[in-house]
């Protein structure tokens, strides 16, 4: 791993934050200062930052198959929750307000959620600057026209926002079933744009977010941790990966 990848991490800093440390030499490796922001460390290094030891925090991350009838927070006095998915056991470990979502869906929405103690990665997946791309099935009361698919990918104008939606995509499943991919997250915002061209969801199922899909042997309300892989999908400009 880069020695500001891990400074950033085990410090809770940013990217660039942790570089500043290495670069004024307040980081030392094996007891040697290295100013080298790009230095690749070895598992076992002793790393101090500013002569304190540093150790990579041990964040969890899951995705679940999020069923109808559960919201996303964290409590709520009517309904249950997505935390009520999970093994009490995570619970405990991570005491259950330090688990955040990241990217919240609907009562009445399935499918991908991304569930993690990390605050930074949660940053990156759903900060507006970042233009993560979520992909849901949606299915439509009435079938959605050419025109219609136009306006909506090349950007509408929601009741009470100042500018209209970024650019989307739609690909056609059926006439009134499609496969929608966004940039942004506003509240509401599938269903917003399908009633500004007069239509309905009926359905709405997020299957991906990032390069992340929804993994298919996931029955609704099961959850798996992610991979490595799936973590580090989510490296932004700024968090490069290494
Ligand atoms: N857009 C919506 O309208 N609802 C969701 O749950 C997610 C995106």
């Amino acid at each position: 791993m880069r020695l500001d990848k891990f400074v950033s991490h085990s410090c809770q800093l940013t990217r660039k934050e942790a570089q500043k440390k290495i670069k004024l030499g307040l980081v030392s490796v094996a007891g040697k200062v290295v100013n080298q922001i790009a230095y690749q460390i070895a598992a076992d290094d002793d790393i101090k930052v500013e002569n304190q030891e540093a150790a990579l925090v041990q964040h969890g991350y899951w995705m679940l198959n999020k069923p109808t009838g559960f919201i996303c927070a964290n409590s709520d006095p009517h309904h249950r929750t997505v935390f009520d998915l999970f093994d009490k056991n995570i619970k405990g470990k991570y005491q259950k307000k330090t688990l955040q979502i990241a990217g919240r869906l609907d009562i009445d929405t399935t499918g991908l959620v991304l569930i993690t103690s990390d605050g930074q990665w949660n940053h990156c997946v759903t900060s507006p600057n970042n233009q993560c791309p979520k992909s849901y099935r949606v299915e439509l009361e009435k079938p959605l026209n050419s025109h219609d698919k136009n306006i909506l990918e090349s950007g509408i104008q929601l009741a009470g926002e100042k500018k209209v939606t970024q650019p989307a995509e739609l690909e056609s499943l059926h006439s009134n079933i499609w496969n929608l991919t966004i940039y942004e997250g506003k509240f509401h915002q599938v269903k917003r744009m399908f009633t500004a061209v007069n239509n309905r969801v009926l359905n709405l199922h997020r299957f991906k977010i990032g390069e992340l899909t929804l993994d298919s042997a996931l029955e609704p309300s099961a959850y798996r941790p992610l991979t490595e892989a799936e973590i580090l999908s989510f490296n932004f400009p700024g968090q490069a990966n290494g």
